[in-house]
Order: structure tokens, then C-alpha cells, then sequence
């Protein structure tokens, strides 16, 4: 098991972009290393031990990345949660709060039954809009959300908090402030 200060130093902090005052936590310096890359997708894969699940889904876009190479390694059936209007089928939409106006992620009407078990994936925490409107979708469905689990967690956003105040395992691999 890998400690949170070993992925701390792989990420790469951004000063100021996309805007003044914003410490932007960037990712892909993860997979420019492939053993670290790796080391997360096991870390996620012995966590998720913890709590079977049938079904990974990931959050657009950044999610994605992680989302697929989890499901890859447990043999899992992979859902893809994507922003309004990207679905070909049929869709369910939940909206969120941003910043200025609103958002929305739609899933396939079929993208799970009800009883199933799903762990949502993403990239990041912040104000934790995205996976709680991910989270509500699935439950639309019928389906267990058993968690929400990001590599990084911007933990004084609160968004961690919010999702756990709404029911959800959170595990994230390091945090921020
Ligand atoms: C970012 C990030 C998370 C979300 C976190 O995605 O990848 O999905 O924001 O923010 P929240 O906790 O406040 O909801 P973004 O919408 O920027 O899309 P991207 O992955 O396509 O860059
Ligand atoms: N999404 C929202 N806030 C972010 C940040 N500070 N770094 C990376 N992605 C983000």
C-alpha cells in the first residue's frame, strides 16, 4: 500500500490556472509514471475489496482514465457517466451546481439494473457536485452506489463531506488543502 505523500508528489500543482488564485491539481504527470499509475490502480483495486461491487463507472473525462484501467484490472463491466448530450441511447439526466449556471451528466437507461452494486470513479473531489449527481443516477436506476473513489481529495472544498453527509463511502488516495 502506498502512502497518500507518495501520490502527492506525483501530481503536479498548476499555480493559478485555470485562473488567478486557483492551485490547479494536474493529473497526468500520474501517467507519465507507470509504476505509480499502476501502484493507484491497485490501491483503488485492494480497497474496493472491501466492498464488492458489480459495475465500475467513471466519471467525463478525467474519470475516465482511471475508471477504465480499474475496470480492465477487475474484469468489470465499465458504465460511462458523460456530460449532457454526449449519449447515443437512451438517457437519464440529474443536473448540478456550478460555479456560474449548471451542469449535467446523463447514463444509459440500461447502463445498470436494478440491485446492482456500482463504484463510481473520477479524478478529483472538489465541491463534489459531479459525484453526487453520478451517484443519484445509478440510484434512479435501482442500483447501490457501495462508493465514490478519487485519487484526490480538495478536502477544505467540503466535498467530501457533502457526499458523506448524503450516504456515500468516499475514498480518495490523498488530499489537498
Ligand atoms: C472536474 C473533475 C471532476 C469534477 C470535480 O471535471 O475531473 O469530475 O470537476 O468537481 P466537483 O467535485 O466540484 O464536482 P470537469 O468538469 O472539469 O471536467 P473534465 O474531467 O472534462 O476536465
Ligand atoms: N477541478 C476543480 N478544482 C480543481 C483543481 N484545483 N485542480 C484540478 N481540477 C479541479
Amino acid at each position: 500500500m502506498c502512502s497518500p505523500d507518495y501520490f502527492k508528489k506525483i501530481f503536479r500543482t498548476v499555480r493559478d490556472w485555470p485562473k488567478p488564485g486557483i492551485n490547479f491539481r494536474d493529473i497526468t504527470t500520474l501517467f507519465h509514471d507507470p509504476v505509480a499509475f499502476s501502484r493507484a490502480i491497485d490501491v483503488f483495486a485492494e480497497e474496493s475489496d472491501k466492498r464488492p461491487f458489480d459495475i465500475v463507472a467513471a466519471v467525463d473525462a478525467r474519470g475516465f482514465t482511471i475508471g477504465g484501467a480499474l475496470a480492465y484490472r477487475l474484469r468489470k463491466p465499465f458504465v460511462l457517466v458523460r456530460k449532457k448530450g454526449k449519449l447515443p441511447f437512451k438517457t437519464i439526466s440529474e443536473s448540478y451546481q456550478l460555479e456560474y449556471g449548471t451542469a449535467a451528466v446523463e447514463i444509459h437507461v440500461d447502463a445498470c439494473k436494478p440491485g446492482d452494486r456500482v463504484l463510481i470513479v473520477d479524478d478529483l473531489i472538489a465541491t463534489g457536485g459531479t459525484l453526487l449527481a453520478a451517484a443519484k443516477l445509478f440510484q434512479q436506476l435501482g442500483g447501490e452506489v457501495v462508493g465514490v473513489a478519487a485519487l484526490i481529495d480538495l478536502v477544505e472544498l467540503g466535498g467530501s463531506k457533502k457526499l458523506r453527509d448524503a450516504g456515500l463511502n468516499v475514498f480518495t488516495l490523498c488530499e489537498f488543502t
